[in-house]
């Protein structure tokens, strides 16, 4: 059985393998700025500036960041190219030939500017299945605006990027570009959320005084759900629930998270299913600014679990606004198993209290919880305190003193309008912060135009000869259906497997405000053992998820996982 499945690797292809273990490392450690202090992971400087403070990041299939801020405050650091049209009448500037959106090249580490032509402001957006970003809303001209970014099918590896100029980069023959679409939203969607739906649509959720859902493309004729939750759970003064968080249960239905309270919502026939408990303690939506992650799925099984980190007490805002008092963040997270009978929420303490922090799915199926400030809220200036060291939370995990673990600081706070997004090697990318009306380079927390990488301790080189490199995933086109039984082979350092092996599907979130829309990990079924086909190479067996309600039909990052040490992923396609 075990040799059945013969396949001949070319002799120079194990030396590139062997050679991919061996340097990995040391390019991980190639750093700029390694920030002192315990904990484990690693910083790294990626670029000093790329001109715009990244407010928003969508990593695409190729390989590509994209990323953008905001239109109406003035220039940026980085120039539009020329032969691009600059914007006129600004709100600040009369004539703005500069970019406020860039796309970044993760293997090269270069980018070069995009043009987005409205303003992109605290904005929403979601992948649809053929791997085209569709971004809703925004400010002003641009809040009722619908904008597509398809990714170029060229993709740059080290090698082939050259030597970049002054960091930007832009002879790859990739051209790609946002394009605005004629026909608008229903309603002006600022702060709103958005969620890729099983039969590939995208639902765009609440905004500033919207208490509706609509779809892109439309619902014929184009209609506007009114959805009174949204209404009901607006704080006098502060709000607190918007940019409200999103999940896709595995019944179909749509998990809504606001304020403190949440719902399953039947999207297609407007009603709400039920509603959950809501969660202890403080509030935990924008501009009480928590996180949210749906906890790592199961292919074949049905089970669900929502985790809620950090917000801010009842009037917080309303303090650090009117009063400069800031006062100390919410501490706590809360497990809510959405998909038992009477669910209650779970509470567990933080090492310390977050606000603005973001949440993120790793490939080993810890959640990582990294950036924001530990006293005050959202909004212009009203956050002291960054939080620099990221914290690991193992879910699986039964020791209580080992559920969380502080990770090495970083050197820059990442207040408001920062992000961070899981990278295709593992690494996670952290840019922004600017809790400015303007670009302030001067202020205490100034405006940030720097990308760094955070490297969680599965990256470190003692573990090198763990990590696995996927050398083909035997599906046709990389595209792979419902529960279907498919093949991936992979090489790992070792002479043998020496621990557990996971396979994960993950979706690359749209990333802003500390959520990431879309964001979701499925562990998909190992079927029988793991075969070794050759020295080094092995061949495991694995059943993709059940239903569109899983994993919706798009794009996901496929990492082979060996003793919690993931390998670079690769692109695949489920539909
Ligand atoms: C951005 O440009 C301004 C004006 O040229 C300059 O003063 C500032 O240092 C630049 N900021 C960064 C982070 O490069
Ligand atoms: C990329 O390739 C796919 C499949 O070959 C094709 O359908 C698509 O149009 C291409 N996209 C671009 C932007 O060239
Ligand atoms: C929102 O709720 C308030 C108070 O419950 C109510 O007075 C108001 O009419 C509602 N607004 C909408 C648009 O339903
Ligand atoms: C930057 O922020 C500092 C401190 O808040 C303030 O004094 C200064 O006026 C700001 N500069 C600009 C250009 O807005």
């Amino acid at each position: 059985m075990t040799f059945q499945h013969h396949i001949s690797l070319p002799f120079f292809s194990l030396i590139s393998v062997f050679s991919l273990f061996t340097t990995a490392a040391t390019q991980q450690g190639s750093s700029n700025a390694v920030a002192p202090g315990g904990g484990g992971g690693a910083w790294v400087l990626l670029q000093k500036t790329i001109g715009v403070s990244a407010m928003h990041m969508q990593l695409m299939k190729n390989n590509k960041v994209v990323i953008f801020d905001r239109t109406d405050f003035g220039t940026s650091n980085l120039s539009l190219p020329t032969g691009k049209t600059c914007r006129r009448n600004d709100a600040v500037v009369k004539l703005d030939c500069s970019a406020h959106s860039l796309l970044y090249d993760v293997a090269s580490n270069t980018y070069r500017p995009l043009t987005v032509q409205t303003d992109v402001w605290c904005s929403s957006g979601a992948v649809h299945p053929d791997g085209t970003l569709v971004q809703t809303g925004g400010y002003n001209a641009g809040e009722r605006k619908i904008r597509l970014f398809t990714p170029s099918n060229t993709t740059t590896t080290n090698s082939a990027a050259g030597a970049p100029l002054n960091g930007v980069f832009g002879g790859d023959g990739d051209n790609s570009d946002w394009v605005e679409l004629p026909a608008d939203l229903r309603v002006r969607r600022w702060y709103a959320s958005n969620h890729i739906l099983p039969d590939g649509r995208v639902i765009v959720v609440g905004g500033r005084k919207q208490f509706s859902y609509e779809f892109f493309p439309p619902s014929s004729p184009p209609s506007l759900f009114f959805l009174p939750f949204l209404n009901s759970t607006t704080d006098r003064f502060e709000e607190n629930n918007l940019y409200p968080f999103l999940h896709l249960l595995p019944d179909g239905n749509l998990f809504i998270f606001a304020n403190r309270r949440s719902i399953s919502l039947d999207y297609v026939r407007n009603r709400v299913v039920r509603e959950f408990p809501a969660i202890p303690c403080e509030k935990r939506n924008y501009p009480s600014t928590g996180s949210s992650v749906l906890l790592p799925l199961r292919g074949q099984v049905a089970v669900a679990e929502v985790m809620i980190c950090g917000g801010a007490p009842n009037f917080a805002f309303y303090k650090s606004d009117k009063l400069r008092i800031f006062v100390e963040s919410s501490r706590t997270c809360g497990r809510l198993r959405v998909s038992d009978f009477d669910p209650k929420w779970d509470m567990e303490q933080m090492p310390m209290s977050r606000v603005m922090s973001d949440m993120i799915l790793l490939p080993s199926g810890d959640v990582l919880i990294i950036n924001g400030a530990s006293h005050g809220t959202a909004g212009w200036e009203d956050a002291v305190g960054p939080v620099l060291n990221p914290v690991i939370y193992y879910p699986t995990q039964t020791d209580s003193s080992k559920k969380f673990q502080v990770m090495t600081a970083s050197l820059i706070p990442r207040m408001y309008h920062s992000s961070a997004i899981l990278l295709p090697d593992g690494r996670i990318l952290v840019g922004g912060s600017n809790p400015h009306v303007k670009y302030n380079f001067t202020a205490l927390y100034p405006t940030d135009l720097s990308l760094e990488a955070f490297s969680p301790p599965y990256m470190d080189p003692q573990s090198s000869y763990l990590r696995p490199t996927i050398l083909s995933v035997e599906a046709t086109d990389n595209v792979i259906s419902y529960s279907q039984e498919f093949s991936i082979k992979f090489a790992v350092g070792s002479f043998w497997l020496e621990r557990d092996l996971t396979v994960a599907l993950i979706a690359p979130s749209f990333t802003t405000h500390s959520f990431g829309m879309n964001q979701r990990l499925i562990y998909l079924d190992v079927v029988g053992a793991v075969q070794k086909i050759i020295e080094f190479g092995y061949l495991v067996n694995v059943v993709a998820p059940a239903s569109k309600n899983v994993a919706p039909p798009g794009y996901y990052m496929l990492f082979v996982v060996h003793g919690g040490v993931p390998g670079e992923c690769a692109w695949i396609k489920v539909n």
